[in-house]
Formats: C-alpha cells, structure tokens, sequence
C-alpha cells in the first residue's frame, strides 16, 4: 500500500477535480492510495513521484480515471423508476414520437458498464409498435474507457441481472459462457456507446436535435455543487420541452438547479420522483393529454412542483404548492391531508403506531410531495419496531425536503441498525448539519422532547463513531 503525502493527495485531487469534477476529500485518501498503487503497479513506475510525472500523458489520466471512477449498477435499476418509465414516461415518449418523425433519443449520461442504456432498450423493445420508419437510438456515454469496453461485450454475470424478470431474461438475453448473460443483437442495435466526459465537453445533444430523457443516475454524487449545477444548466439545455430527466435516488436538485420541475409518477410506495423540462407550451398540452392515462396506475398519475428552497420542521410545515397539472381526476377526497396528517399525529401519541402509519400514508396518497406524510410514517413504523419498512418513507422524506434533520436523524437510526454504517454516518452528518439550522432552543416532542441543538450534538458524536468504525462515514459531508 502506498501512503501519498499531503502535497502529493492534493495533486491528485486538483486534477481530478479538473479532468472529471470529481471530489476527494480526505475520507477518501485511502481509497485514492489504493487506485495509484494500481496504477504504480501496472505502469511499472518505480514510485509515487515518478507515477505523478506519467500523469502529464493524458492516457494515463484516462487510466487513473478508469481507475478510480465508481462504477456500480445493475439492470432495471431503481423499481419505482422502472416502472414510472414502462408506465408512464416511455409510452408518453412513443406518442409524442409519433408525430415527430418517429424519432426517439434517450441518452444515458454516465452509464457505466451499460446495464442502464440496455435495460432502456429492453423496455423501448417491449414497448414500441411494430412499424417501418421508426429512429430510436439510446446514446450512453461514459468517462470510463474501461466500463465502455466492458459495455460493448453485452455480457453481465447473474448477480447484474438480478432484478430482471424470467420473461426478460428469456426474451432479452442470450446464454453466455459460464453461466452468464449476453444482450441480443435486436437490443444493442438500439444503443450507442461513446466516450463523453460530462464536466469537460458539450453536450452530444444540440438544439434543434434534443434529447427526449436524460438518465444522470448516481453520476454527480462525486460532484462539488457547483460541478452539478453547471451540469444541469447544460442538461436542460439539451433537453427538449416535456423531456424527463432522472437522477439517482439520492440526487435532488434542490438548492442546484430550479430550471426543472419534480413530479412524481405513480404514488404511495411505488412513486417515482423525477425532474421534468416543463416550458410553457409543454404544460398546456398536457393539460389535454394528461387525463387519457389515468387508467395506467392507482393515483393522480402526475403531480408536480417547482424545484425550490423549502424549510420547515415536522408538524410546523408551510402550506404545501403541490400544482396538479391537471383538472382533478380522482374523486375528492373528503378529507384534507392536513387533517389526516394531525389524525396521524394523535394516533402516535397514543402510540397507535399501525393506525398512525395507516394515516400518514393515506395523506401520501392525497399530497404524493408532502414530506411529512412521508415522515410521520416513518416515525411510526420505526415506533413500532418496523425499521426496514420505515427505510423508504424515511428516504423520501429527506429527499423531498433535504433540511428536515429529524428525518435525517431517524433515517440514521434505522441503517445504523439494519448495518448500514457508512450511509447511518452521511444522514447523521446531515441531521447535525440541518438541526444546525434551526433555532437553538427549539425542542422535538415526537423525539423525546430533546432540544435540537443537544439532538444535532448527538448526531456529530454519532456520525463520529461510525465514521471511525467504518473508515468512511464522514465521505458525503465535504462532496455534497
Ligand atoms: C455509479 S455509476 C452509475 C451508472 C448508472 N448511471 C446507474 O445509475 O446505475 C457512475 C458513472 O459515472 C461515470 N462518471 C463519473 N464522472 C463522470 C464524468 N465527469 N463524465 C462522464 N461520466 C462520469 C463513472 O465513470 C461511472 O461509470
């Protein structure tokens, strides 16, 4: 193992961050160390300063990248995306296609050893009419020259298709050697793989050729802020008016980009959050085309919001905007969200907890974007002992309203407890961070009556322990 000194890490991190917009801070030293000792060993440097003056050939830049690039993912990615996209997005897509040319681009931006562009091509395979004259093309760029070369074999080991379906793995894939899986020809046909490095170069998307969806999935977590925003400000720019852009679970664009709208697609537990370019006449079309697809799903199928700054604590929250977009086609409920959110409130002081999460989830079926639905019902299932059924109320309550640090701190509690060491830190780091930002003497009733500033003490000391049992814990604080 090699030890980089100081200067040497901090070189290497300025032309990281330079090359890719990649972010080191210094929890990832050693995971850095362990990239250059690589990449000592197979360029035969005789030691780190003599690797750092290889470092001036842009090919061996392009090593270290491949190097030290993350690079996890799978097929069919994210459920509740899958399914908004096979529900609502791809179909929607092939409309409007329609009557454009039958043309159709979808761009997978970062889309590592290809298990996003193809599982794309899969579903635009199940979902397209047959017919002469259709243009579809799923483009998927990468940094990684080696994730790409890897991509083109089309071939993926069982563990990568995990989530596909019997009938998928029939239909899309054929038998590999050992055991494994290869793309068929009629899917790769519709995906091109090309080199493209997305904090450094134009878009492959120009007006008036934009792209119907961007997929940017867990690709700017390794990003500076102000990386992201730049990022985004290009991606809206190459997408076209009504294009979808979907970003990984754990990415918002609240406080990066307030050009797109969130809305989600589906509702209760299979709703997808993802970010739509909405211009003016976008939104007054789907005025019209909107109400022909609620026979698709259970819900209102779209709800939307500007992208924006929101505060507020638990049980203190400001009048929801939800906007629906469209005339409401469900019937009216009798009962108000905030009604149920307060039935659900006394039904966990009662220490109801089922009753309570049953309400807190019938005020997420009538307000899809109310963070606190999302988080009574986490604060209940995790009363009643239910820590990975509360994982997913607790994860959308942080995502839809990021400065909620008790949300923070409950989720903390339960991957902490479910062995999540590294991931309990980050929201601990989070929940210290947000409680920052509420006024000292304010206290949280449903967390034991403790003061904020005591709970966000309590979280640093918390993330501080498991940054130091996991050796990583504090990674997301400085690249966020
Ligand atoms: C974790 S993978 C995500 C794969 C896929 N999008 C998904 O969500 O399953 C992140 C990918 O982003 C790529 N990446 C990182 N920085 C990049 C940059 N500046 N330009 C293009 N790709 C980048 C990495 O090489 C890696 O393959």
């Amino acid at each position: 193992m090699v030890s980089l000194t100081r200067e040497q890490f901090d070189a290497l991190r300025v032309l990281l961050a330079t090359a890719a917009g990649l972010v080191f801070d210094d929890s990832r030293k050693k995971s850095m160390s362990f990239s250059v000792m690589e990449r000592i060993r197979e360029s035969g440097a005789r030691d780190v300063p003599a690797y750092l003056l290889l470092l001036a050939d842009p090919a061996e830049q392009q090593r270290l990248l491949d190097e030290v690039t993350i690079q996890e993912t799978h097929f069919f990615r994210n459920p509740p995306q899958v399914r908004a996209l096979r529900a609502y997005v791809l179909p929607e897509l092939i409309r409007h296609a329609e009557t454009h040319g039958r043309r159709l681009r979808i761009w997978s931006a970062g889309c590592s050893t290809g298990e996003e562009p193809y599982s794309m091509a899969m579903m635009l395979r199940e979902l397209l009419p047959a017919g002469p004259g259709w243009d579809v093309k799923v483009l998927a760029t990468d940094l990684s020259s080696r994730a790409l070369a890897a991509a083109r074999t089309g071939r993926y080991g069982a563990r990568a298709v995990a989530l596909a379906s019997p009938e998928q793995l029939a239909r899309h894939f054929e038998p590999g050697p050992h055991g494994t899986y290869e793309v068929r020809q009629e899917v790769r046909d519709l995906v091109e793989f090309r080199h493209h490095n997305l904090v450094t170069e134009a878009t492959p998307f120009e007006a008036p050729e934009r792209a119907d969806t961007i997929l940017c999935r867990n690709v700017t977590i390794y990003f500076a802020r102000e990386t992201t925003r730049a990022l985004m400000g290009r991606l809206h720019r190459c997408l076209r008016d009504g294009g979808y852009l979907f970003l990984g679970h754990s990415e918002t664009l609240w406080r990066v980009s307030e050009d797109f709208r969130l809305v989600t697609l589906g509702t209760g537990e299979s709703a997808a959050f993802v970010y739509r370019r909405l211009d003016v006449t976008a939104a007054t079309q789907l005025r019209h085309v909107l109400p022909d697809r609620r026979t698709l799903d259970e819900g209102p199928p779209v709800v939307e919001r500007r992208v924006g700054p929101r505060r507020a604590a638990p049980g203190r929250s400001e009048p929801s905007r939800v906007l629906p977009l469209v005339p409401a086609v469900e019937p009216v409920p009798s009962t108000s969200p905030d009604e149920v959110l307060r039935q659900a409130r006394r039904a966990l002081s009662q220490g109801r907890y089922d009753l309570a999460a049953q309400l807190a989830a019938d005020a997420a079926v009538l307000e899809p974007l109310r963070a606190e639905a999302f988080y009574l019902r986490g604060l209940a299932l995790v009363d009643a002992a239910r820590d990975a059924d509360a994982l997913l109320d607790l994860r959308k309550a942080v995502y839809l309203e990021p400065e909620q640090g008790f949300a923070h701190f409950l989720l903390a509690g339960v991957l902490d407890r479910l062995g999540h060491g590294a991931a309990a830190a980050r929201e601990y780091a989070a929940a210290a961070d947000t409680l920052g930002l509420q006024p000292g003497d304010a206290t949280a009733d449903e967390l034991g009556g403790r003061s904020v500033s005591e709970l966000a003490q309590l979280c640093r000391q918390l993330e501080e322990r498991l940054s130091a049992q996991t050796g990583d814990g504090a990674q997301a604080r400085g690249v966020r």
